[in-house]
């Protein structure tokens, strides 16, 4: 009878200590883990030096030939880099200059800062087809795919606004977008970035041209067909 009692009794005060949850006193050791999971793990920390590397700097430079994000490639031959490797290192993003930025101060500025040759303007074109038509429309009227899939007011370029619009703010608007348009400032080099804008130029002429805009020798041919 009276183990019958004890027993009852050590279990009360077991289950006592459990429920009022007594957890010893703080101490300097370390917890015992039973299930330590990844809880520590040998590994470099920012800003913190490490016996791992000879100079024992925990942050590594940058492997020689890194790109930083802003710098652009050089212009690309159908889809290839150019000269590989070799970056034209003035491109910076807290740049000034009119070719980075399409600004001279505080005004947008006009020009392209590039030669204008049928090399870029081919180049502008592809990269136009890959960045800009799914909501511009191949022909830059606003009516690209995306339009039936939810994406609202994507604007024509065949409007006077964006026909007199200056150069640099067209640079400006694929650099950071513009309202519902997001930027592809970090998509899209510098360099590609002028070639689209030569060719939304001439999406725009292509849509509202003179006669006196047609070379005199190809003339005739468009009166003929009238
Ligand atoms: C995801 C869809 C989308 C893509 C891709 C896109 N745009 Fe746009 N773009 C828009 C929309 C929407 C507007 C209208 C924004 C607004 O409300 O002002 C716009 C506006 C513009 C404007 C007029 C800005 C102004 O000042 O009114 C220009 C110029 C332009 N885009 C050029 C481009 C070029 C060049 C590219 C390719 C690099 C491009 N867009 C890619 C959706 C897009």
């Amino acid at each position: 009878m009276l183990r019958i009692f004890f027993i009852v009794l050590a279990l009360s005060l077991v289950t006592l200590v459990a429920i009022t949850g007594i957890r010893g006193q703080k101490g300097k050791k370390p917890p015992i883990e039973i299930f330590p999971d990844m809880d520590h793990q040998p590994k470099v920390k920012s800003q913190v030096p490490t016996g791992f590397f000879a100079d024992s700097r925990g942050d590594r430079q940058p492997v020689p030939g890194t790109v930083p994000l802003g710098y652009a490639a050089p212009l690309s031959k159908g889809g290839a880099v150019a000269d590989e490797g070799k970056y034209t290192a003035v491109r910076f993003a807290n740049s000034t200059d009119y070719a980075d930025t399409g600004r001279f101060g505080d005004q947008w500025g006009t020009g392209i800062p590039l030669p204008v040759t049928a090399e870029l303007m081919q180049r502008g074109g592809e990269r136009y087809a890959i960045f800009c038509a799914v909501c511009h429309g191949s022909s830059g009227a606003g009516n690209g795919v995306a339009g039936q899939y939810g994406m609202a007011a994507i604007a024509s370029y065949h409007q006077d606004r964006l026909r007199t619009m200056p150069d640099g703010e067209i640079f400006n608007t694929i650099t950071h977008g513009k309202n519902t348009m997001l930027g592809y400032g970090g998509k899209i080099p510098v360099d590609d970035r002028w070639a689209i804008v030569a060719y939304v130029r001439a999406l725009q002429l292509s849509q509202h041209a003179e006669l006196s805009d047609v070379p005199p020798e190809e003339r005739a041919k468009l009166e003929a067909a009238k």
